[in-house]
């Protein structure tokens, strides 16, 4: 496994290798789990070669004191990649990858920025596009691999590749959960004992609305859950929305034909977990 710290370095070391081999891509923030590793374990099955990034993107931070405690665990990283047979990691510095020029560029991702995550978190999504446009443009991956965890992230992405004509398959992956259905995260790590301990009423809420919303209207089934956070002692809800799992719109009532989704944004303390649910 080739550890590459810079840019040029990784782009040297691919110039070669992707003249005849397809490229698998993860692109990461470090702090690997099992969710991170079942997305490096379907690239390396359908590529010859894998590569995964681990770069904190300061960029698409909206909280300061997110991005400072955001775990930074890169040797334990490394360590792990290697065990799984990765074949190149990319960890830059901020300098590095955005040429000393840290900051975003502003996009349009026809409506889906500004839902949810990116009402909430401003600026979010530039950041993100910013640095996977970079990331994409560095690595040339065949494909690249992302989590259903981050739903909107993922639609998003996929909406980055084809308005910049990208030649990049994007692939979606399901969520990794714990045993009692809490949805893998980095931020998982941070949570004190109580608020891992009810973390799980995440998951738990939107498995009983999705059971809900076979037979219940959108707008019930959107009351019953605000309903269940607001008695929780422990977690604060954000959001919760049902939206068009194409369009990331907010529906007020369900139409035949089309797929809809659950989203959850909710507080542990000081801890943001999010998740999400098909509901049909
Ligand atoms: O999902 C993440 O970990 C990040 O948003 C990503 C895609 C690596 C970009 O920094």
């Amino acid at each position: 496994m080739l550890v590459c710290l810079t840019t040029q370095s990784l782009k040297d070391a691919l110039l070669d290798v992707r003249k005849s081999h397809s490229i698998g891509f993860v692109p990461t923030m470090g702090a690997l789990h099992e969710g991170h590793l079942s997305l490096i374990k379907e690239a390396q099955q359908a590529n010859d070669i894998a590569v995964v990034s681990i770069f904190v993107n300061p960029t698409q931070f909206d909280n300061k004191e997110d991005l400072k405690k955001y775990p930074r665990t890169l040797e334990r990283d490394t360590k792990l990649l290697e065990q799984v047979n990765c074949d190149f990691v990319f960890a830059p510095s901020a300098n590095d990858i955005y040429e000393n020029n840290i900051h975003s560029t502003k996009f349009t991702f026809g409506g889906l920025e500004h839902a949810m995550e990116g009402k909430f978190r401003e600026g979010h999504f530039d950041g993100v596009g910013t640095i996977v446009k970079r990331l994409f443009e560095i690595v040339e991956p065949t494909n690249a691999y992302f989590g259903e965890k981050d739903f909107q992230q993922l639609q998003i992405i996929k909406k980055l590749v084809t308005t910049y004509n990208i030649p990049i398959k994007i692939v979606g992956c399901k969520i990794h959960r714990e045993k009692d259905g809490l949805a893998m995260s980095s931020r998982n790590a941070r949570l004190s004992t109580k608020h891992r301990e009810v973390a799980p009423f995440i998951y738990k809420t939107l498995r009983e609305a999705k059971l809900k919303f076979e037979k219940q209207s959108a707008l019930k089934v959107d009351q019953w859950v605000h309903e269940q956070f607001r008695q929780h002692p422990y977690l604060e809800l954000e959001y919760f929305e049902i939206a068009n799992a194409q369009t990331l719109k907010t529906i007020s009532r369900k139409r035949k034909g089309n797929k809809y989704r659950g989203f959850i944004a909710a507080f542990a303390g000081k801890i943001r977990l999010i998740d999400n649910i098909a509901l049909n």
